[in-house]
């Protein structure tokens, strides 16, 4: 009888378990696993967001220049933004603005070359873009979500060695905001999908 009663027990507390488990949001492991790398990405991208060999000192130079590449993309900081992201959606976002930037990066680096430039630092932040891309690709595929096209951008004239340094600027600038805020994307998604920490 006692026996019994305690099987019981155990019985009931795992069909609670179970309940419980299966009531919550289900989590996806083949999702959860591409968030880790991802983050990753991100964090080697930011490391190799400057685009250019100068100074901090040389930078003040460019201090004031007017702002041209109208076609980086744009983000959205407020929080009403962070709280209310949808995986498919965002992921879709994401992979859009890192084609544009793939872009511009590979532009930089042709109009480096027209002035003879050295484009050694573009190639850790071409290559890192284009892990990122892959593994966006990968996951939207796995929801079969559709993989966006990104139209070319209209690039501006670049006449001289002047534009192309300080269009490097601009574009690191905006490449380490835009890094920051992805991995920003990246941890809210990641707890939002009940995600294991590690
Ligand atoms: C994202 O997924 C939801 C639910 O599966 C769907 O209703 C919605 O249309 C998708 N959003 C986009 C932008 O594809
Ligand atoms: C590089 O030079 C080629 C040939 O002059 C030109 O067609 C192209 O637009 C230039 N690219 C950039 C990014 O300035």
């Amino acid at each position: 009888m006692k026996y019994s009663a305690s099987c019981l027990l155990h019985l009931l507390l795992l069909a609670e378990l179970f309940v419980q488990s299966s009531s919550r949001p289900t989590n996806s492991p083949s999702l959860c696993a591409m968030f880790r790398p991802m983050v990753h990405q991100v964090e080697r991208l930011r490391e190799n967001s400057k685009l250019h060999e100068l100074e901090t000192d040389e930078l003040q130079t460019f201090d004031g220049v007017e702002k041209r590449l109208d076609s980086l993309p744009v983000i959205q900081h407020d929080a009403g933004y962070f709280s209310s992201l949808k995986v498919n959606k965002t992921l879709s976002q994401l992979y859009a603005n890192i084609q544009s930037y793939r872009l511009h990066v590979d532009w930089l680096k042709t109009a480096k070359a027209n002035f003879s430039l050295s484009s050694q630092s573009v190639e850790g932040a071409i290559t890192h873009l284009r892990h990122l891309s892959n593994l966006l690709n990968t996951a939207l595929q796995q929801m079969s979500e559709e993989v966006p096209q990104t139209p070319s951008p209209s690039f501006p004239d670049v006449s001289t060695a002047f534009d192309v340094l300080r269009f490097s600027i601009e574009i690191s600038d905006q490449l380490q905001v835009f890094c920051d805020w992805s991995k920003r994307v990246l941890r809210q998604l990641q707890r939002q999908s009940r995600c294991p920490r590690h």
